[in-house]
């Protein structure tokens, strides 16, 4: 039984069921929105007494104009000239996004590019030296708390208490956001199910193995009911089996209409999940879209590999070819593949030529570099 058809994704929904009530419309991917209006209270639409007032609350705070012109949907974050620094090092250049209520957001790039501090920022744990970061439609300096009650954080590192058992660690979780007893003791049940860890819900942290760990981070993450999930490398070190079981979860969340931010080394993770994404390097951004535009854009339909010789490469400068260097492979990026894999077939082996659809690894790669980072 997956995630998605179980019955215990079915209860868990049941916890956003308060947050769902001022959502008349949950949107889902690629939905768009009218903006809150006053007047939309004739249609029925009233936030709930005590769930904050209704422009801290409201989903449509930030809008922006989409590419296909004129339609208006949420941010739920936005950066300007957002800047981190550490003394001399600047960790994030002056980058600029928006994250779409209801979208999956990535954040790429090689070891130390600057992820973890950007999400940092979001999560108003790491206060920014430069530009404006809007979460909610509020400053993350002014309102800290408020923005963190509304997310969710799988942080990089796993920081479960190591002193006590795995539902333990939900229950002193909920505390910090004043969840009442007993609605808490609910909802770490219903988490471990959900995160299909029910059978370890009495074992201690040191006893779990590492991807029950990050499961357990994920449920621990889901217990405010957060709108906004950050998930910093949510899958590393995961077996292929955890890695689904994760897939379906987020994909379920964003189903319910839930905004989920994400950084993750596996491209084809990124590729599956986010609608859009970012890739980073030294701070700065250096391309943002959704994962086959920009396929598409810096990489072509298809990718033609080929044993790197003497004959090879006087071929591809003769047809005027430009190509990679991956080790001992060159790769031709293309949109006629099979022309240029026949016209290398008459100087070298059969064996030696394949052709393959392009990825977003190779746009990963070929922006980034191969160069081993620090
Ligand atoms: N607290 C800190 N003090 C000083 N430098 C820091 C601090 N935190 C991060 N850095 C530096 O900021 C840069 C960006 O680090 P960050 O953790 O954001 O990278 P990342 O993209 O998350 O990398 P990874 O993929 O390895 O997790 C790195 O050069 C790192 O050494
Ligand atoms: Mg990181």
């Amino acid at each position: 039984m997956t995630v998605v058809d179980s019955v215990w994704a079915k209860r868990i929904r049941g916890l956003w069921t308060g947050r769902l009530k001022f959502r008349p419309n949950p949107p889902g991917k690629n939905s768009v929105q009218p903006p809150f209006h006053p007047a939309r209270a004739e249609e029925g639409f009233h936030p709930p007494p005590g769930a904050g007032c209704a422009s801290e609350r409201m989903l449509y705070s930030h809008d922006s104009t989409d590419s296909s012109g004129g339609t208006i949907i949420g941010d739920v974050i936005v950066a300007r000239d957002l800047e981190k620094r550490f003394e001399d090092l600047i960790a994030v250049d002056r980058i600029a996004f928006r994250v779409r209520e209801g979208e999956v957001f990535g954040f790429l790039g090689p070891n130390g590019a600057g992820k973890t501090t950007t999400m940092k920022m979001i999560q108003c744990v790491s206060p920014k030296t430069g530009g404006t970061l809007q979460v909610f439609d509020m400053d993350v300096d002014t309102h800290p708390r408020e923005i963190k009650s509304r997310l969710g954080v799988v942080p990089q590192e796993t920081n479960l208490d190591p002193d006590f058992s795995a539902y333990r660690n939900l229950l002193v979780y909920a505390r910090y956001f004043g969840i009442p007893k007993r609605e808490a003791e609910q909802r770490a049940e219903e988490l471990l199910t959900f995160m299909q860890l029910e059978e370890k819900r009495d074992v201690p942290i040191d006893k779990l193995s590492g991807g029950m760990k990050r499961r357990l981070i994920i449920a621990r993450a889901l217990i405010n009911a957060p709108e906004l999930l950050i998930l910093d490398e949510p899958t590393i070190g995961l077996d292929p089996q955890a890695r689904h079981l994760i897939w379906e979860t987020l994909r379920s969340l964003q189903a319910e209409g839930n905004t989920l931010v994400l950084t993750t080394h596996y491209l084809d993770e990124a590729e599956r999940l986010c609608d859009r994404l970012v890739i980073m390097d030294h701070g700065k951004i250096l391309v943002e879209g959704a994962p086959a535009d920009l396929i598409r854009e810096h990489a072509g339909s298809d990718v033609v590999e080929v044993e790197q010789t003497p004959e090879v490469i006087a071929r591809l400068t003769g047809l005027g070819v430009n190509y990679d260097l991956a080790g001992d492979v060159l790769q031709v990026f293309t949109d006629r593949p099979h022309d240029v894999a026949r016209e290398l077939l008459e100087v070298c082996r059969h064996e030696a030529v394949t052709v393959r659809p392009a990825t977003l690894e190779d746009v990963f790669l070929r922006l980034t570099g191969r160069r081993l980072r620090e």
